[in-house]
This record gives structure tokens, sequence and C-alpha cells, in this order.
């Protein structure tokens, strides 16, 4: 039986870095020459990247995730007292290819087999979605990959959401949305997304406008929320 918000859906609608695709693999991959400053460096990378994308929305000056994802990394390594350009440059290629979390493939796989359509919405950029989704081996199981990049703002503008609904044709209400980011989980609510907030890093509720309508630990536990065995 479907959970009675996902009663009725049509499409399946991911966030990318976190939900997907493991963000931590890129500093991960490099403990060798990060040392104890790998944990930390991740944690501050990911929170400025984040950071970065409200504010440049809020500014009113867009520029591509990449770009912000490197000037968080500048920002981060700075504040360790990381002084090193050729580790720079492999976190940022790790960051291309990171890894699938496991249970990614068998779950999009399923939902597929069973008529949904799938998708990923992400502030990413093409380039950087169309690489992540080549390394972990997925794109035959996704219909459209979407970015930001179309409407020049970044999550959670409504008009980055609007995006689904003009792409797959699908109204808001038979949309599945699922993110890792609790404050994602929320913008895609307030859309009018059925939102999955698979909750991976143990996160607490955000105090801003709306919720999600479930709360899963891992993307393996959406077939069931859907009445998919
Ligand atoms: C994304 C970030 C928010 O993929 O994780 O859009």
């Amino acid at each position: 039986m479907a959970h009675p918000r996902f009663g009725d859906i049509a499409a399946c609608v991911f966030d990318a870095y976190g939900t997907l695709f493991d963000y931590n693999a890129a500093a991960g991959r490099h403990v060798a020459a990060l040392g104890d400053k790998a944990a930390p460096l991740a944690e501050l990378w990911r929170h400025k990247q984040l950071q970065y994308t409200w504010l440049r929305s809020l500014m009113g000056r867009y520029t591509g995730f990449w770009q912000v994802t490197g000037d968080a990394l500048d920002f981060s390594m700075g504040e360790l007292g990381i002084e090193d350009d050729a580790l720079r440059a492999r976190l940022m290629e790790a960051y291309r290819t990171l890894d699938a979390y496991p249970e990614v493939r068998e779950t999009l796989a399923t939902l597929r087999a069973h008529g949904l359509r799938t998708a990923i919405l992400s502030n990413g950029e093409p380039g950087m979605l169309e690489a992540a989704v080549d390394a972990a081996g997925i794109g035959d199981s996704l219909d459209a990959v979407l970015s930001v990049e179309e409407v020049g703002i970044f999550k959670p503008h409504p008009s980055v959401y609007q995006l689904v609904v003009d792409r797959l044709g699908v109204p808001p209400a038979k949309v599945s949305f699922q993110s890792s980011n609790a404050w994602d989980a929320n913008g895609a609510a307030a859309f009018g997304f059925r939102v999955a907030w698979c909750n991976r890093f143990g996160q607490g509720q955000e105090r801003i406008p709306s919720a999600p309508d479930a709360e899963i630990k891992t993307l393996a536990e959406l077939p069931p929320l859907l009445g998919i065995a």
C-alpha cells in the first residue's frame, strides 16, 4: 500500500549531491594527503558551497555551480591552512566523479520498471551532472537531467522546481521529490511536490516554511512508499 500522500505519482525527481552522489567521497579519496583535516574540510566545503548558492541568489549574481564549488573549496582550504594547488585540482576533479550511494542504481531501475519517470533536479551545471551520471552508470535509468542553469538561480527558488513541471509535463502533485537536504525538501514541498526527505545524515528539521510528507533513511525505502514492492 502506498503512503497516502504518494498514491498518484507519475515522476520521481531526485536532488543530486548528497542524495544520489556522495559529496564526501571527494575529500574521502584524498585522506592520505589531508590527514585529520579530511572530515572538517568536507563539512566546511559543503557548508560554504550551499551558503554561496543562497548568497549569490539573493545578490542576483548567479554563476555556475562549478565556480561556486571551487570558491567554497578555496575558502575552506584557506580556513584550514591548506596551501596546495595540486591537491585543490585533484579535489575538484574528484567532485566530477563522485560515488553514487549504494542503493541508487537498483532503486532507479525499480522505479523505471514500474512505469515511473525519473529525473535529476540539481544546482549542478549540466557538464558536472553529465560527468557524475556517467561515472555512476545511471544514465539509462533517467528520463531527464535538469539543471538550475536553465533558470539562472539556485534552489530553493520556486522557478527551479517549476522546471520539472515544464520539462516533464507533470503537475506538482504527481511528482515525488527526494532530497537529503532538509531545506531543499521544504522548498520542494512549499512548491507543491510530494516530498520524501532522504535523511541520510540524521539532520534536524529546518525551521523554515513547509515540511516533507515523509522521511526515509535511504532511497531503498522509496519504492515501498510508492506502493511498489
Ligand atoms: C543539488 C544540491 C543542493 O544537487 O545538492 O542541487
